[in-house]
């Protein structure tokens, strides 16, 4: 049965947040720990469908990892040569990073394995890991590009320099996770700037990583340290708040505390503020390896923006809601550049489309983006049913539209925000939102 938000139009949101962890950082936890030598201790770890896939594939692979709690995890590390084979197809459920990067570390065991996930992950690409691995000399085979993915093993893998022809952290990692055993370096060069979670945690234990422009390089190395990581709060979820904040928060602002804040993944910030958005940077430090601050958002009165294609990338995760920021800001927003977005966990382009049509929202849809014609003042949607398509993301963007919404909404198919961000209703519901889950 599927699951829906019944969404009431809300007029404001206030108060203090702290979003669940880094879905990215919290999955290479749980690959690099295992590979480490020692027990790794993760906390802040993001208990969501996404990361148990992960977790659980990891144990198949014979890691005993603790769940102290949801969030706290202890990594019994087997070091690099330790993982062994499953006894059954790997269940990477909804999520592309799992598969992929697991991809890239399975590429290079002694064994043979098999990625299989839901309906939606197994219509996403998977030549663009699996060709760069077979340049390295693994056997890692696909159905016609997308899922299961079959992987031989017991290859000997050799070094590359690759040219990567999309900008994906994604496939990045996969090579990176490869590079850990090829028989000299390893090499990536992106079209542009990607996330960089793989580097930083790699680096932190102990690995040879060095990243010059676009190029970033491994060095095999003789064995990973085992690490103490306190995962920060997950900017993509944050982005949900980031909005809701700038389309109604109260006169003190709406705070989201514990914000991851890699430069690399904070692109909808830079877009944001060209749009006039009030956001308050607070308290900036540093967990681990990656940066952290405490943000205050203010409402506030958007304009319309082409946003600069150097940014795409860096807010790859956030387009869903920038939309509807950019369906309540005053002017044309232009978004292009973005193919990607149709080849997420739904077709966000299209997924997004449907609900701005459904909801009387004026837009132009572009092969690699949207145009969208905003309305800043007065309701900028009106009411009734959007299907989120499976979609987590897009089903939170839409539930984040009732602050601009002149009738109630109703959200479908919401089941997979269980996928990203666990706890979200309740969250949402705290600063003010009106949402009911059913089935
Ligand atoms: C991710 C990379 C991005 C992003 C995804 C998480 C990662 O995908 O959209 O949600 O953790 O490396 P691509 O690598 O396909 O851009």
């Amino acid at each position: 049965m599927t699951r829906e938000y019944r969404v009431q139009p809300a007029l404001r949101v206030s108060g203090t947040v702290r979003v669940p962890g880094d879905k990215s950082i919290s999955h290479r936890s749980l690959m690099l720990s295992a590979l480490a030598d020692g027990i790794s201790e993760v906390t802040g770890f993001l208990a969501s469908e996404d990361c148990l896939a992960t977790l659980n594939a990891m144990r198949a692979l014979g890691v005993d990892i603790e769940q102290q709690s949801p969030t706290h995890v202890l990594i019994h590390g087997v070091g690099l040569h330790g993982l062994q084979a499953a006894s059954h197809p790997l269940d990477m459920g909804n999520a592309g990073t799992a598969m992929r990067l697991a991809t890239g570390l399975l590429a290079a065991q002694r064994f043979a394995s098999q990625l299989i996930g839901d309906a939606s992950l197994m219509k996403r690409p998977m030549e663009r890991v699996a060709k760069p691995l077979r340049e390295m000399g693994a056997d890692v085979r696909t159905q016609g590009g997308t899922p299961p993915v079959d992987i031989g093993g017991g290859r000997s893998l050799h070094g590359i320099d690759y040219q990567m022809p999309v900008a994906s952290a994604q496939v990045k990692s996969a090579i990176l996770l490869a590079g850990l055993y090829a028989d000299g370096p390893t090499s990536v060069t992106a079209p542009a700037v990607c996330r960089d979670h793989s580097e930083r945690m790699l680096l932190a234990c102990g690995v040879r990583v060095t990243t010059r422009g676009l190029c970033t390089t491994v060095e095999p190395p003789q064995r990973l340290m085992n690490q103490r990581l306190e995962v920060p709060g997950d900017f993509s979820s944050a982005a949900f708040f980031i909005i809701a904040g700038l389309l109604g928060a109260g006169p003190n602002g709406l705070e989201i505390h514990n914000v991851g804040m890699n430069p690399t993944r904070t692109g909808l910030l830079d877009i944001l503020r060209s749009m006039g958005g009030s956001i308050e940077i607070n308290n900036p430090r540093d967990s681990g390896a990656e940066p952290v601050a405490d943000l205050v958002v203010h409402k506030s009165r958007l304009v319309g923006i082409e946003v600069p294609a150097s940014l795409v990338p860096l807010a790859i995760d956030e387009f869903p809601v920038l939309f509807v920021a950019a369906a309540c800001a005053d002017g044309e927003t232009l978004v292009s550049g973005a193919e990607e977005l149709r080849v997420k966990e739904s077709d966000r382009i299209a997924a997004m489309s449907a609900g701005f049509t459904a909801l009387g929202v004026e837009h132009e849809v572009l092969a690699d983006g949207m145009r969208i014609a905003g309305r800043p003042d007065g309701f900028a949607f009106g009411g009734g049913e959007i299907d989120s398509h499976g979609d987590h993301r897009v089903a939170m963007s839409f539930v984040v539209a009732s602050l601009r919404a002149a009738e109630p909404l109703r959200v479908r198919d919401v089941a997979n925000v269980a996928t990203s961000f666990p706890g979200f209703v309740p969250l949402a519901r705290s600063v003010g939102l009106d949402l009911a889950e059913s089935s």
